[in-house]
């Protein structure tokens, strides 16, 4: 019985999980200091080459559920590797992700290990997963791929991103992002690969045929590289939004911009009769919809569901509305539908190969202008690593963890 029962659970505590900690972050509190979205980094030359003497990084030790960002303190100190043998990076852009916060609240099913390695009086660790570095020292006699100048992110999770520099023993734990730009390179590891992975590895699709995705959420980031990725791959994206007041303008820049095939409304979605009647014409003629992309859960998740073909999958990988996923018993009986989750840390624990060969696609398509750079999407606070004291790092963090609304990134200034 526990072998049969055991799956489920734990997709079921997952997904609970997840929808509480998506809940939590949602708290307001601003104070920070946005700054112009055009930012000098993507034309900065000069290239820092001295190695570094001193660090600071933003750390914790405890976490704490309901106000988060409290566990947070700012640490100087000197790196206990030799760093003339390491890999030595800057940090050009953070962003501040939902599992960064879960992370520090206690509530995320990975953790990174506390350890004393900072010089620290309790055993702590480094905030944050995401990053873009600038490899600003190799060793003399590396055998890596990697040279000074060099974008790169942390291959795995859990590395602690936080921070001005970083030490790295080799190349192997990094990735190299170069031809991103800032903001896709800050945020390819999280929601790039995971656009990425949901759309190319779990369906084999038919190129050129009349094949579709269906998702919900469908103004998320995670979304928006979803129908830009499927596009490129001839596949067809039908992509739900919330109802709202300015529905056809979003849903338009959804099409335009984003490359999806077509918006419609959940009124839409949970509509039997537009189900019926409207969504064939869409669809258009010997049309499979093969994919549902769940990140919301209930009601949502049954009705993308409805709209998927026989023997078909869906992925449920967020639950933005807290709401258990439910899904009509008849789908599972007569229409052979398979409900699984995706999470990425996990697959990129399981194989990191997969991940390296995620992200150079994901630059290949960016490259080729297949996929924008979501830097309208996101709201930066900067780091002026000369001028700004500790506590104004500090507060500037802590008030953008607090923000709602667009995604929230750090971005250093270093000269
Ligand atoms: N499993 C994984 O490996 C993995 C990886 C990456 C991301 N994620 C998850 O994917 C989700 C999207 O991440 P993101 O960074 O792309 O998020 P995001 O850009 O912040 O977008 C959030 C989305 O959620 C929608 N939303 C917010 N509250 C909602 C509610 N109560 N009911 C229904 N929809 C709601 C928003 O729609 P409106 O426009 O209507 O507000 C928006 O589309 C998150 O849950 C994140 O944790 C999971
Ligand atoms: C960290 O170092 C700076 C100088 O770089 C100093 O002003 C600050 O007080 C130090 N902060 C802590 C927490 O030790
Ligand atoms: C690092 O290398 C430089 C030059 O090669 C040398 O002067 C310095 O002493 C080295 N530092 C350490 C800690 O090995
Ligand atoms: C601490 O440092 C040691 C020696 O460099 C390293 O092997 C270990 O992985 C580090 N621990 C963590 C949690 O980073
Ligand atoms: C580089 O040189 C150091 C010291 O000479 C040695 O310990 C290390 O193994 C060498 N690394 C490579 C990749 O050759």
């Amino acid at each position: 019985m526990g072998e049969a029962v055991s799956p489920y659970l734990h997709l079921y505590i997952y997904i609970s999980i997840s929808s509480v900690l998506i809940g939590i972050c949602g708290i307001v509190i601003f104070a920070g200091k946005p700054i112009p979205s055009m930012l000098p980094h993507t034309f900065r030359r000069t290239m820092a080459t001295k190695i570094p003497t001193s660090f600071k990084s933003i750390i914790y030790s405890t976490h704490n559920v309901d106000d988060c960002s409290s566990v947070l303190s700012l640490h100087n100190y000197t790196a206990a590797e030799d760093l003339n043998s390491s890999i030595v990076v800057r940090t050009l852009a953070f962003p501040i992700n939902p599992s960064d916060v879960n992370q520090l609240q206690g509530v995320y099913p990975s953790l990174p290990l506390k350890t004393m390695n900072y010089s620290t009086e309790v055993p702590s660790a480094i905030a944050g997963n995401e990053a873009v570095f600038e490899v600003i020292h190799t060793p003399r006699n590396s055998s890596g791929n990697l040279k000074k100048g060099d974008w790169v992110i942390p291959l795995q999770a859990n590395q602690g991103t936080w921070s001005n520099y970083r030490v790295f023993p080799d190349s192997s734990h990094l990735i190299k992002v170069n031809g991103l730009d800032l903001f896709s390179a800050a945020t390819v590891s999280v929601n790039g690969v995971t656009a990425y992975q949901l759309v190319n590895n779990f369906v084999k699709w038919n190129k050129g045929q009349n094949e579709w995705l269906i998702q919900n959420a469908g103004t998320s980031g995670v979304s928006k590289l979803v129908t830009q990725i499927a596009k490129a791959n001839g596949i067809k994206t039908l992509s739900v939004i919330r109802d709202r007041d300015n529905f056809a303008d979003v849903a338009s820049v959804l099409e335009q911009k984003f490359g999806a095939t077509k918006v419609i409304s959940e009124t839409e979605n949970n509509d039997k009769i537009f189900g019926k009647e409207k969504l064939p014409e869409i669809l258009g003629p010997d049309a499979r919809v093969r994919l549902a992309l769940n990140s919301v859960g209930g009601k949502s998740s049954s009705s993308i569901a409805r709209k998927l073909e026989k023997n078909a999958l869906m992925l449920t990988y967020g639950g933005m509305s807290k709401q258990p996923v439910t899904l009509p018993t008849s789908l599972h009986i007569f229409k052979g539908l398979t409900s699984a989750g995706y999470w990425v840390t996990e697959l990129n624990k399981k194989s990191p190969e997969t991940k390296i060969k995620t992200v150079q696609e994901f630059i290949e398509l960016y490259k080729s202008d297949k996929i924008v750079s979501p830097k309208n999407e996101i709201e930066t606070v900067e780091w002026d690593v000369e001028k700004d004291s500790d506590d104004d790092v500090l507060g500037m963090v802590k008030n953008a963890i607090n923000k709602k609304g667009k995604k929230q990134m750090v971005v250093l200034k270093w000269d």
